[in-house]
């Protein structure tokens, strides 16, 4: 991704210490993380010092490969990583990746190193296949951070933008503000990167301009998607998704075959992190809240399959019904 310190990857590894942009600090100052130990890196994942499904599952594969050089033994390593956030499929697949070509004899840094260039690439795909679907004067709105930050390079729903404003066409975006932790801002600090214009919108500002008739698409990620084509993503999607369908906007989402997960029937089953309510009651560490209130919240929420005009993947798009049929496993 093009950065002011040049083009850069989320994440990525320095011998057996795995670097990471710091998310936390961004958009007002590019820091590196340096994670050493398991234990960093499952800090990093559970702060959010990298986040978005694929990016999360990259870092718990070198975590898994840190675990496993440092003597941690792959009981643990799986065990800690696995419970660092409970949603986004990808870390689950990358852990369990990493162990099972360790037990092959694989070099896990390497094996953590293909098992990144290979997100990479399905990224990419993601991008060819889904500009296709986006036309000359198009206004899209996207949900939380879905770019390269969220999965190392290329982005999942921002990676069909990108392409589409790299072949000459002009698009707008609509950048949902997404509370509590303002993933839009994230958003906003790719796109002016590329050179994409966009404006941030108040979440609940969606439905004024799609009732207007003034968004065309709606592209989102996915942390984790069921054989019948539901799907969990940041708090706020299923909102988006009904009031796309009330309005009669297509609604897509762009994810890796690593964020699937047939095992799981239907979005019911899937397990919905609850995170601390200060990130709610604060902002920046500041209190906006009175002192004595509480509050709630979930980091995520399900979509049902019947929201979903396609899924855009890197081996084509599918509708909810077709994926598990194309798809199969990763
Ligand atoms: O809590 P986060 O920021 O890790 O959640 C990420 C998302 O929900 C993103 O919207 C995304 O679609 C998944 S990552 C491409």
């Amino acid at each position: 991704m093009k950065t002011k310190k040049g083009e850069m990857r989320s994440v990525w590894r320095s011998k057996e210490t795995l670097m990471m942009i710091d998310q936390r600090r961004l958009p007002h100052s590019l820091e590196v993380f340096e994670a050493k130990t398991l234990e960093d890196v499952v800090f990093c994942i559970k702060e959010m010092v990298v986040r978005g499904a694929p990016a999360i599952g990259i870092a718990a594969a070198y975590g898994t490969a840190i675990g496993i050089a440092t003597g941690c033994g792959a009981g643990r390593t799986s065990t800690s990583l696995k419970s660092s956030r409970p949603t986004a499929m990808d870390l689950f697949h990358a852990v369990d990746h990493i162990i099972e070509s360790a037990r092959s004899g694989q070099n896990s840094f390497i094996a953590a190193d293909s098992y990144c260039e290979e997100v990479v690439d399905k990224c990419r795909s993601i991008g060819r296949h889904g500009a296709g679907l986006i036309r000359d004067g198009m206004r899209i709105l996207t949900h939380c951070n879905a770019g390269a930050l969220a999965s190392v390079d290329y982005g999942t729903a921002l990676a069909p933008l990108r392409v589409a404003h790299q072949d000459g066409r002009r698009i707008f975006v609509y950048v949902d503000e997404t509370r509590p932790r303002l993933q839009g801002a994230l958003t906003s600090w790719e796109l002016l990167n590329e050179g994409i214009e966009h404006r941030i919108i108040a979440d609940n500002a969606a439905g004024y301009y799609m009732r207007a008739g003034k968004v065309d698409m709606v592209i989102v990620g996915a942390d984790r998607i069921t054989a019948n084509g539901d799907f969990a993503n940041k708090i706020g999607t299923y909102e988006k998704a009904v009031l796309a369908k009330e309005n009669s906007i297509p609604f897509y989402v762009a994810a890796p075959s690593t964020t699937f997960d047939f095992s799981l029937a239907s979005g019911e089953s899937i397990e919905i992190e609850e995170r601390d309510e200060a990130e709610v009651l604060e902002i920046l560490g500041k209190r906006i809240t009175p002192n004595g209130a509480r509050a709630l919240n979930p980091a995520f929420d399900v979509t049902p399959a019947r929201y979903v005009t396609g899924f855009i993947t890197e081996k084509g798009i599918f509708k909810p019904e077709d994926v598990k049929r194309f798809l199969g496993s990763p």
